[in-house]
């Protein structure tokens, strides 16, 4: 199943168990709601957790995905740019892995096409868990007895690398979190969100937020680039080569500063913000949206307005709050 938006309100990808039963879904809005139920295999999804944990997959057992995707702290680490091995900078704000089973590619850049692939690279990658090859992650796990069972329940051919990125992918897909507010919204509840926050909706419509931010993840499904109206880099200052986002992947020119255009579920949750982690605040990243993507100086009021929309995000993760 996809969820790329099509430009129509095409919600064919919305079950009737999505609806929370009820059967209603405001079916001309631009944001769906994320799915109620996963159908997922609960021993991977479990081996999945423990491995996303696991310090073993970095070359001197100090850091596992987990230290910069903590689940207590939105997926994310709280600092502007990640830190990996012995303290290096991998020059990027590391984005929530809550949701990320439906994003259509991941990372800021796009690079990989799936979790699954995603999951190589911070393996691999000297800065962020110091270059372990799935063979030294192998020969590590597999001196445990105790994973080598685990694996053999959950795969007929145990201990692989395929097996560890399906794993730790099982396990990432089952951080969804449904039932936001602004879901129980789309599902028919007039009162799950404020007046507020229903005035900051329609003003996220209005100005064109909705143009980039929209479907399932109120993002997560297009690239676009950064600073349509403005140099946003020239006007930050020090531009690094993670700023020249797609074009590091596609070496076209028209790539330069173009990125995946991020989900805003939980964004309340997962400050700093941008790929660079430069704006500190929500307060902050919504001015600088509006400035550099819309070309307009959003009044307090109306900023105001769509940061209590963008609360109602916040969806759940085993039942309670992100
Ligand atoms: C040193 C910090 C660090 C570690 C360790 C790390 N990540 Fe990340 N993660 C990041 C950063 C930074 C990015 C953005 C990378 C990019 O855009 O190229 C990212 C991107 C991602 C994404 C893409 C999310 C999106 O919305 O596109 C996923 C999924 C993810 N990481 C999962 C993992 C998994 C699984 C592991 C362990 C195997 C892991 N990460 C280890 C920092 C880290
Ligand atoms: C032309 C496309 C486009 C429009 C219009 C747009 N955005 Fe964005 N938005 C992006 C991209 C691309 C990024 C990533 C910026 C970066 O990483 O440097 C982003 C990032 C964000 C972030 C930070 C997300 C994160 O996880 O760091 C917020 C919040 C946000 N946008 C809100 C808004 C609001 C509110 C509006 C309307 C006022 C808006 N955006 C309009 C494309 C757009």
């Amino acid at each position: 199943m996809t969820w790329m938006w099509d430009g129509t309100s095409n919600i064919s990808s919305i079950s009737d168990a999505d609806t929370n039963g009820s059967g209603v879904v405001l079916a001309a809005e631009p944001i769906h709601p994320i799915p109620l139920t996963q159908d997922l295999d609960e021993e991977k999804v479990a081996l999945g957790e423990r491995l996303f944990h696991e310090p073993k997959l970095s070359i001197n057992d100090t850091i596992s995905c987990a230290t910069c995707h903590l689940l207590d702290k939105g997926g994310t680490d709280g600092l502007g740019t990640s830190l990996g091995m012995q303290g290096s900078n991998t020059g990027l704000n590391s984005p929530t892995v809550f949701n990320s089973g439906f994003h259509w590619r991941l990372n800021w850049d796009g690079s990989a096409a799936t979790l699954e692939e995603q999951a190589d690279g911070p393996v691999a990658a000297a800065k962020e868990m110091g270059g372990m090859s799935w063979e030294d992650v192998i020969d590590k796990l597999k001196r445990s007895t105790d994973y080598v069972s685990a694996f053999n329940r959950a795969y007929d051919d145990g201990v692989t690398g395929d097996n560890i990125k399906d794993a730790i992918s099982i396990f990432q897909r089952s951080l969804y979190t449904p039932n936001a507010p602004f879901d129980r919204y789309l599902r028919g509840d007039e009162n799950a969100i404020s007046d507020d926050a229903k005035a900051g909706y329609n003003l996220f419509k209005s100005y064109g937020c909705i143009t980039c931010h929209q479907g399932m993840l109120v993002g997560g499904n297009m690239f676009q680039k950064v600073g349509i109206f403005g140099d946003y880099f020239a006007d930050r200052g020090n531009v690094i080569k993670s700023d020249l986002g797609r074009y590091n992947v596609t070496q076209d020119d028209s790539d330069r500063h173009v990125f995946k255009v991020p989900s805003l579920r939980n964004i309340t949750r997962t400050a700093p913000y941008f790929h660079d982690g430069n704006p500190k605040t929500l307060d902050e990243a919504i001015k600088l949206m509006g400035q550099y993507q819309l070309g307009v100086d959003l009044p307090q009021e109306d900023v105001d307005l769509i940061m209590q929309f963008l609360i109602t995000l916040t969806g759940e993760y085993q039942g309670k709050p992100v």
